[in-house]
């Protein structure tokens, strides 16, 4: 072979190879086309391997871990933290400025917050959540993606406890009261309808009001994977119970009006959840604050009060 088809071939390959890694993975994996969707991804990357996410956990079989104390946020209230809204035609994503701050029992490092997103099914009525409790999934499940000592996102992927993600669950449940931080959430969501569209934000909600109340003592923990290819096995996952109420409203919005493709006319946005992956002969732990009752927040008002309790009774009869 003479230099200059050496020369041809290494100039082919350098363009493969920048075409691959590209920012727009969507060409490679879905969710809703059976051609490239999550029974397609073994094939990906390490979706095939023992450590993987999401999974359902099964809380008599957890492991209950003392040392495992309340989680520290720092920085999470401050709105202005929040920069833009992106559709990324698989999830929508929100940057977030430095300076927001993960601290807990059982990790190795601080985290620092770099982006959260959400994954839902088709509405209230078709449950979306990632991980399950005890067989049960809710409405959707919003992740907040950190890595370790603020690395970049490319270098934690080569720590096998590089990215530390917090996942919430949200529950669709009527009667409740509006909540100010997720209305305004959903405004946006009009600004992004299409893939590729991004909004910057207007310091109108905080990622701590999105969260509510959910206790921050109280959850489960293990090693597993990113939910999306090329799932590598470099998670600490930390999975809150505690459901952040919303009224349907808030949960029919993601997917009707936020568009799968660059087109209106494309599929909606939508069913954006991996399938459960099994545990293996890996062990969940349960942190300290779940093995105590749950004591009712004076500051809960009487409107939210009555959803609040069926869902604590609901979670109660779970554990
Ligand atoms: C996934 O791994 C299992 C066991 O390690 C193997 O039997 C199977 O063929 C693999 N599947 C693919 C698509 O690589
Ligand atoms: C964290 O990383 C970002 C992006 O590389 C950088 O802009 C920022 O200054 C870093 N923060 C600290 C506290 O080092
Ligand atoms: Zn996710």
């Amino acid at each position: 072979m003479n230099p200059a088809s050496v020369q041809h071939l290494i100039v082919l390959g350098t363009l493969l190879g920048a075409g691959f890694t590209g920012a727009d993975t969507t060409g490679s994996w879905c969710y809703e086309d059976p051609k490239c969707g999550p029974e397609t991804w073994v094939t990906l990357g390490h979706c095939n391997g023992t450590r993987q996410s999401p999974i359902n956990i099964v809380t008599p079989d957890t492991v209950h871990n003392p040392h495992l104390g309340v989680v520290s946020l720092a920085g999470y209230g401050d709105a202005r933290k929040l920069i833009s809204m992106e559709n990324k035609g698989t999830t929508v994503d929100v940057l977030l400025a430095d300076g927001l701050r993960l601290s807990a029992q059982g990790l190795p490092a601080i985290y620092t917050a770099k982006s959260f997103h959400l994954h839902w099914g088709q509405g209230a009525a078709q449950p979306g959540s990632e991980h399950f409790i005890n067989y049960q999934g809710f409405s959707m499940e919003l992740h907040i993606v950190h890595t370790k000592n603020n690395l970049s996102v490319a270098d934690a992927l080569k720590d096998p406890e590089g990215i530390a993600v917090l996942a919430f669950f949200l529950q669709a449940t009527a009667h409740t009261r509006p909540s100010h931080s997720w209305d305004s959430f959903t405004q946006h969501l009009k600004k992004v309808a299409l893939k590729g569209k991004k909004t910057d934000l207007d310091g109108s909600f905080s990622l701590r009001g999105l969260l509510g109340s959910v206790d921050l003592a109280r959850y489960y923990r293990y090693q597993g994977s990113l939910t999306t290819p090329n799932c590598d096995e470099v998670v600490v996952w930390t999975v809150f119970p505690d459901l952040i109420l919303v009224p349907p409203g808030v949960v029919d919005a993601f997917p009707s009006i936020l568009s799968s493709t660059k087109s209106d006319a494309g599929p909606r946005l939508q069913n954006n959840y991996r399938p459960l992956q099994s545990l293996g002969n890996r062990h969940v732990q349960a942190s300290a604050g779940l093995r105590v009752a749950r004591s009712f927040s004076s500051t809960v008002r009487p409107a939210a009060f009555i959803p609040l309790l069926i869902s604590t009774a609901a979670i109660a009869w779970h554990l």
